[in-house]
């Protein structure tokens, strides 16, 4: 299963929004239907978002019919804008757009730029690949052989360039020998949990149970639940990390129950220009995602509803933040820039 695949002149997506009960792969050739795709959650998970953009972005380029670099670039810059609009919460966003926007400064030649932006957006789903692997290794070692490890929301393969980042490092320690059972919250409202991490692990042969959001408490304080394990979507500075709606009340029980709480995330989640989580800007989702569940309306007409698609862990709450590059431990008053 590959959830995105670059073809050299399209881009595959897996329809995320489908799953578990169709596996759909759409192709673009256009950019603003990845674009779209990103908008509209038919692509998601940070690093995911990263890459497609930068797919996106690629195929942008070779749309563009100058050979003159001044207009090609004013042209390049209105596209950026676009993807740089399509969510606001990931960082790696932003760091892709960054890489691409380097590229189309440096170089003047329009044909060579074309060529290098697509390769560049190749090596980014390239390295994501890489980086979750070497996060699994590093990671490993923090779950031991009988560990029930409770996930929130989808950081697996379908939200990265494939193995997953808290998810990838599950299934190395699985790959490793350790029998390891996981416990995946459904992750109300957009349910990535219920629909994508149980479709991923039940494919992989990996045992996992679906809970509730509020179940999670009750399995940790009945000594169920031995470790936590989530991605991020922008971790500050100061180590504070952004990720799914719910992860912070996570914490919150993690610390009271003793329970390792863990972060896996690549370098280009960690945000060293955001000082702390007051910082992160929140995507402020459709109340829809509320009001209704599969279609169904579940609450009175009218009422007022509020969604915010993600919440700030306080570094304070992270036993570990784990990386392709190293991990590190406690990050309260350490912060991230060990790493850089
Ligand atoms: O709204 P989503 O589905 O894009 O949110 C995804 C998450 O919050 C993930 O936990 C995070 O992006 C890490 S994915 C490796």
């Amino acid at each position: 299963m590959d959830a995105i695949k670059w073809n050299g002149d399209s881009v595959t997506l897996l329809d995320q929004r489908l799953l578990p009960l169709k596996e759909v792969y759409n192709t673009y050739t256009n950019y603003s239907d990845i674009a779209a795709a990103i908008t509209n959650m038919e692509t998601r998970g940070a690093p995911a978002i990263g890459i497609a953009a930068g797919m996106g972005i690629a195929l942008a380029a070779q749309g563009i019919g100058t050979g003159d670099i001044v207009k090609f670039r004013d042209e390049m810059s209105r596209i950026f804008g676009i993807f740089a609009a399509t969510r606001p919460t990931a960082v790696n966003l932003f760091w892709t757009i960054d890489r691409m926007k380097k590229i189309t400064h440096e170089l003047t030649d329009v044909k060579q730029l074309k060529e290098t932006l697509k390769k560049e957006a190749v090596r980014i789903h390239e390295e994501d690949i890489a980086a979750n692997r070497q996060m699994g290794k590093n990671g490993s070692r923090f779950l031991n052989d009988g560990d029930i490890v409770m996930t929130h929301c989808n950081a697996g393969a379908l939200a990265t360039g494939g193995y997953g980042t808290a998810l990838g490092v599950i299934r190395a320690a699985v790959e490793e020998g350790k029998k390891i059972e996981v416990f995946a919250c459904e992750t109300r409202p957009y349910l990535q949990g219920a629909r994508l991490t149980t479709w991923e692990l039940y494919r992989d042969n990996i045992p996992v149970t679906l809970i509730t959001d509020n179940m999670s408490g009750h399995f940790m304080k009945t000594g169920v639940i031995k470790k936590i394990i989530v991605g991020a979507d922008r971790i500050a500075r100061n180590g504070d990390t952004a990720n799914k709606i719910g992860t912070y009340t996570h914490s919150v029980l993690a610390k009271e129950h003793g329970i390792p709480f863990l972060v896996a995330a690549p370098m280009s989640t960690l945000d060293p220009d955001t000082a702390t989580g007051n910082d992160i800007v929140i995507e402020q989702r459709s109340t829809d995602e509320v009001a209704f569940v599969q279609n169904v309306q579940i609450a009175p007409e009218g009422i007022k509803i509020l969604n915010p698609s993600f919440d700030v862990t306080p570094a304070a709450n992270i036993s570990a933040i784990i990386t392709e590059k190293g991990i590190i431990e406690k990050p309260e008053g350490r912060g991230i820039m060990g790493l850089f």
